[in-house]
C-alpha cells in the first residue's frame, strides 16, 4: 500500500500537463466559475490563496511542492497565516483541478480518501 500511495503521488508530481484553477481576482461572495486550465510546464502543484480579511483569493499553478510547517515535498495542506495585512489561507494540492473549491475544508482529507478509495479497490 504505501509503495502504490508513493507511486501515485510521483506520477501526480511528473505530469507535464497539470492543469489547475488560475484566478487572478476572486470574490469569496460570488462562486468561482473558472475551469481548470493548463499550467505551464514545470508545474507541480496547483495552490489557492485566500484572503480571509478581505474576502478574496487568487488560484494558481506553482512549479514547487507543497510545503507543510517549512518542510518542503510535504503532502497537499492547507495553511492559515497573519501577515500585517490581513489573515491568509493557502492551500497547495497535487492533482488537475485540484484547487476547485473556494470553501474546501481539507485537501489532505479529500486526498487521503481518494487514495484510499482507490487502494481498496486495487
Ligand atoms: C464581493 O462581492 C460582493 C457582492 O457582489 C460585494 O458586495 C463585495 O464588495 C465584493 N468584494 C470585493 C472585495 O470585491
Ligand atoms: C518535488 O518532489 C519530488 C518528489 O519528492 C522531487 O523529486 C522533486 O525534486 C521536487 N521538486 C521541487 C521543485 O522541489
Ligand atoms: C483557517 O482559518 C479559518 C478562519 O479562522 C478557519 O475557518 C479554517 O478552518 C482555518 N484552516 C486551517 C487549515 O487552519
Amino acid at each position: 500500500m504505501f509503495i502504490f500511495l508513493m507511486v501515485l503521488a510521483i506520477s501526480f508530481m511528473s505530469t507535464d500537463s497539470l492543469t489547475c484553477h488560475q484566478v487572478g481576482a476572486g470574490n469569496l461572495s460570488i462562486a468561482d466559475s473558472s475551469t481548470s486550465t493548463d499550467c505551464g510546464v514545470g508545474s507541480l502543484t496547483c495552490v489557492k490563496v485566500v484572503d480571509l480579511t478581505r474576502g478574496t483569493y487568487t488560484k494558481q499553478c506553482q512549479s514547487l511542492n507543497c510545503t507543510l510547517n517549512g518542510v518542503s515535498n510535504a503532502v497537499a495542506n492547507c495553511a492559515n497565516t497573519s501577515t500585517v495585512t490581513g489573515n491568509m489561507l493557502t492551500c497547495c494540492c497535487y492533482g488537475d483541478g485540484c484547487n476547485s473549491a473556494p470553501h474546501s475544508a481539507s485537501y489532505l482529507a479529500i486526498l487521503l480518501t481518494a487514495l484510499s478509495a482507490i487502494g481498496f479497490i486495487v
